[in-house]
């Protein structure tokens, strides 16, 4: 006949029960755990090691108990294993890591969370492990970084598509003034050949009509060169328009768009790189241009404010804004409202991509009666990159 617990028997039961109960818990989530987790001690023999870690290596407990990574792994990655232990030794405090570890397949990498374990006296007498594998989502990552770096160039070649034909008028108007002053020379050489002003006055202009297609030239291959990985420089605004224009400036007066720049500060100046921000400011100049084509009032202003530690560029074209619902879809990749062959739709994402990159915003101007989208950076990076370089 079992005898009567008395109160104090139940609670301590019940105690024990729960305790027994949570041991189990913690033994169930370990074992179920979609990672490895282990644990060694200062010198780096197994004390544990979860279902997963042994069946991942493909071994027994007692082929890891009490062994280092020295006598499980190749030499070169129980090195690094061991480096990160001694590192969080050192530390006394969790410290994460990428780790690579052999698999069957291949060389597969890990997110290790370690962290020390202490004695009474705040001694660190073992480290306990949790590696995940990251391997698809680093190739995932690699991927898509890989889709991003060609979706610039696409949106690059279409910028240049759509200018190349622009660019045609951009070069011809020059060069149709140096045949003219040319001819002017021819008939100077024969009528008046001592006027050596006249002639001088006229070379000089073919001199600087020259420089302008050397410009455009010179613009176009910068402009389609890779400059993602370009280190970040002092870019000056007003520069930067001039040269974005110089690429559209013969096609906007061909299609009758006026397009002003109103009047700032000239050595105004912002951390970037070049290329991306007249990528970003030639697609605006495309965009508004294709907007408002078929409107009879056609004009673009460009304006820049000149904050404390910011520049807003604003790009104003005479259409009356853009539908609510196509609104909230143009900076998605692809999203265009262009015939095919025309848009890729992949302008304004890529640009706002960029702008975001910089810590800054492209944005849509609410208040603005007219299209208005604004490109708003910060004068200066303060970054790592921008230090190194500077
Ligand atoms: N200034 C503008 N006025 C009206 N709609 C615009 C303007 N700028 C952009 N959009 C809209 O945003 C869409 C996406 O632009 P973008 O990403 O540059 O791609 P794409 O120019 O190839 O269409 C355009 O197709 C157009 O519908
Ligand atoms: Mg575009």
């Amino acid at each position: 006949m079992g005898k009567l617990k008395t109160g104090e028997q139940l609670v301590n039961h019940q105690l024990n029960a729960a305790e027994n109960q949570f041991q189990q818990l913690l033994q169930t989530l370990i074992d179920h755990t979609p990672s490895a987790v282990y644990s060694r001690n200062c010198t780096g023999q197994y004390l544990f090691a979860n279902k997963y870690y042994l069946d991942l290596f493909e071994l027994t407990w007692d082929e890891v108990k009490g062994k280092t990574d020295f006598d499980l792994f190749p030499k070169e990655i129980a090195e690094v294993f061991r480096k990160n232990d001694l590192d969080v030794i050192k530390a006394g405090k969790p410290v994460q890591s990428e780790e690579l570890a052999p698999q069957k397949d291949g060389l597969h990498t890990y997110f290790s969370v370690k962290f020390p374990l202490l004695d009474h006296s705040g001694q660190v007498y073992a480290i306990c492990g949790i590696s995940t594998d990251i391997t698809e989502a680093k190739r995932a990552q690699a991927l898509i970084a890989d889709q991003e770096a060609k979706m610039v160039i696409a949106s690059k070649l279409s910028s240049l598509g759509e200018m190349a034909g622009g660019v045609a008028h951009e070069i011809n108007n020059p060069l149709a003034v140096i045949k003219t002053l040319s001819s002017q020379l021819q008939e100077i050489v024969v009528e008046n050949p001592l006027d050596t002003l006249l002639v001088k006055e006229i070379t000089s202009k073919i001199e600087k009509t020259t420089d302008r297609i050397a410009r455009i030239v010179q613009g176009l291959r910068s402009f389609s060169r890779d400059g993602s990985n370009d280190p970040f420089s002092a870019v000056n605004v007003h520069q930067l328009i001039e040269e974005t224009l110089s690429f559209c400036n013969e096609r906007f007066k061909y299609l009758g768009v006026r397009v002003s720049i109103e009047d700032f500060k000239k050595d105004l100046s912002l951390e970037g790189r070049a290329t991306e921000l007249s990528q970003v400011l030639l697609n605006l100049l495309n965009n508004a241009n294709d907007a408002i084509m078929d409107l009879k009032e056609k004009w673009i202003k460009i304006s820049v404010s000149n904050k404390k530690d910011w520049v807003e560029i604003q790009v104003t074209d005479s259409g009356k804004g853009i539908p609510l619902d196509i609104q909230r879809k143009i900076f998605q990749p692809f999203f265009t409202t262009k015939e095919i062959g025309k848009g890729t739709g992949l302008g304004l994402s890529i640009s706002s991509g960029i702008i975001q990159s910089y810590r800054g915003e492209l944005k849509i101007d609410h208040k603005s009666p007219n299209t208005c989208f604004i490109i708003r950076l910060p004068k200066t990076q303060k970054s790592e990159h921008f230090k190194a370089v500077s």
